[in-house]
């Protein structure tokens, strides 16, 4: 048992190295961003190099490319891979239908393309992110700079008809300065505490002009692999509605992984 791991991080960890038995060599990946997503890179990092396993990966973020280089993981843009064997990622909140939301690390907009872009996605989480409805967590929305004032008073207003609990959206900030995404947008994150349909949310917001895109993720996963602080997982496939337990065994090394900053 690793001594230096807390809890959530070896459920982090255990829902990753399960979630990395489903790459194949010769699979194209989507490689997700987040804490979560940086343990899948290193173990895919590992399976490159004591398997020889061959794969290209498409980062969803910068830091997720520099981590994939870091380890040993190939790294193609998106449109030279063309279409995805698999995306894994992580997710802020998901639902008993695998709908998610996402973009807590402020990269929604390419882990939405990625994902889109995948024959199947796979979501790894610890099990404290499944809620009966979504909207506990703060829904990320990407707004483009110009005008953003203006496009958080309209999505604020949209929000008055919606079946929505909250209507604050407050802009996302690092440090004194607006966040910047890698695409060169901000962030409004929305305070909507339950979102009674996530559907009909994700499309009203995508009409809104100044938004580019949002952290719903409707009807996109396939698959959630959810890890526990002992090492267990669960993994539950939305399309044939199976579920499977299994063990991640863990390791004894108290550096493991101790060098991913994400
Ligand atoms: C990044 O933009 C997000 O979508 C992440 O996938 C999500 O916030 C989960 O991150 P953690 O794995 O760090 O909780």
């Amino acid at each position: 048992m690793t001594s230096n791991l807390s809890p959530i991080d070896i459920a982090k960890f255990a829902a990753a190295k399960r979630a990395v038995h489903y790459v194949e060599d010769g699979m194209k990946v989507g490689l997700g961003t987040g804490s979560t997503a940086a343990w899948m890179v290193k173990c895919l990092g590992e399976r490159v190099q004591n398997e020889g396993l061959k794969i290209k990966g498409v980062a969803t973020s910068a830091r997720t490319a520099a981590l994939a280089a870091q380890v040993g993981v190939p790294i193609v843009a998106l449109d030279e891979a063309k279409w995805l064997d698999l995306t894994i990622d992580g997710a802020d909140e998901y639902d008993a239908n695998l709908n998610l939301i996402k973009g807590g690390g402020g990269a929604l907009l390419i882990e939405k393309v990625v994902a889109t872009a995948s024959d199947q996605m796979i979501v790894i989480a610890d099990a404290a992110k499944q809620v009966d409805t979504l909207g506990a967590f703060p829904l990320p929305v990407e707004v483009i700079p110009f005008g953003w004032k203006t496009t958080k008073s309209l999505v604020e207003e949209t929000l008055i008809n919606l079946d929505v609990m909250g209507r604050d959206a407050a802009l996302r900030m690092n440090d004194d300065q607006p966040f910047m995404t890698d695409e060169g947008n901000h962030i409004l994150d929305l305070s909507l505490k339950r979102i009674g349909n996530p559907r009909q949310l994700s499309l009203v917001l995508n009409q809104i002009p100044g938004v580019v895109e949002n952290g719903l993720f409707i009807d996109i996963c396939d698959m959630v692999v959810i890890g526990h602080g002992d090492g267990a997982v669960e993994i539950r496939d939305i399309n044939t509605g199976n579920v499977e337990h299994d063990r991640i065994d863990l390791p004894d090394s108290d550096n493991i992984f101790a060098d991913i900053a994400d």
